[in-house]
């Protein structure tokens, strides 16, 4: 049995798809309900309180694991104790790249590698799911404001880190490996723009945004740290931040999907 928390988030929620499909039994853990797959238990739990797992983690033998609360040590021993013997990590390549602004996601990486368990961790880029962040301005006024536009990053589909996490789950062979997950190219914030409306078969306009306007958003729901890490990122990517990955494809036998893909199957979203 596998426990994914985060199960009802962009990557969570494909992820108890792909393995339920697969045939596993899954426990969806968040801290809110939300509707799962027919069948799929669900356990309330908060991962800054580790002992709030225990009731999920009986009988299972992986754990699919986000950075989330302060103590990865604490949920890695109640993993153990309950008799988990893989775990896998969902992190960030800012980890490789940013260490100063994602000592948060590092300590869950140590605390992981030094847990015991057959261990993966998984060094996600952006995800193409951050353009939800657009779906009230597009379903408004077919507008989407961000700064930076003309920077491209390899964002990553939310299903392929599924995918790949699902593997890592599931397969021997994953165990002790750090993954980076990027998309198959960069892609700007005009171009999510423009493929959005060719979903939506009707153009939606990119409106630049200063670096302080976005800062000033961002701030709301990121602490400052990471929010000039974030901006760092997308404004100065470094080398390794604009490297299309090899990794999503030595998993999964087959190239990453673009995030015309993406836009296309969420296109609901931005109706
Ligand atoms: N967005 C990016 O570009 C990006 C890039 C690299 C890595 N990541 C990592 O990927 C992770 C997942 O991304 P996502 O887009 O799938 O996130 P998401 O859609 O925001 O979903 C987060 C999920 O985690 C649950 N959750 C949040 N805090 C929790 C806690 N303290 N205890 C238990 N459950 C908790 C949420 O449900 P409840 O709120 O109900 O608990 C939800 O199910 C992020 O958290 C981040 O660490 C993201």
């Amino acid at each position: 049995m596998i426990v994914v928390t985060g199960a009802t988030g962009n990557v969570g929620g494909e992820l108890v798809r792909t393995l339920t499909s697969a045939g596993e039994r899954v426990v969806a853990v968040s801290r809110h309900p939300a509707p799962l797959p027919d069948g799929v238990p669900h356990h309330v739990a908060d991962l800054a309180d580790p002992e709030s797992l225990r009731p999920a983690l009986d009988g299972a033998d992986a754990l699919f694991l986000l950075v989330a609360g302060d103590d990865p040590e604490g949920i890695l021993s109640a993993a153990k104790e309950s008799g988990v013997r893989r775990v896998t990590l969902l992190s960030s390549l800012g980890v490789g790249t940013r260490p100063d602004a994602y000592r948060h996601a590092e300590s869950f990486e140590n605390a992981v590698r030094g847990s015991g368990l057959d261990w993966t961790i998984l060094r996600s880029g952006g995800l193409n799911s951050n353009a939800y962040a657009w779906a009230a301005s597009i379903r408004a006024d077919r507008t989407a404001a961000a700064p930076f536009g003309a920077v491209g990053l390899p964002m990553v589909d939310p299903a392929d880190v599924a995918e790949v996490a699902a593997a890592a789950l599931r397969e021997e062979g994953h165990g002790g490996r750090t993954y980076e997950l990027t998309g198959p190219s960069l892609v700007t914030p005009r171009d999510r723009a423009v493929a959005i409306g060719a979903a939506l078969g009707t153009p939606v306009r990119f409106v630049e945004q200063t670096r302080d306007e976005a800062r000033a958003q961002m701030l709301a729901f990121m602490p400052e740290p990471v929010v000039e890490g974030t901006l760092a990122i997308l404004g100065e990517p470094l080398p390794a931040e604009q490297r299309v990955s090899p990794d999503v494809e030595r998993v999964l036998g087959r190239t990453p999907r673009p995030f015309t893909d993406w836009a296309a199957r969420m296109v609901g979203a931005f109706r």
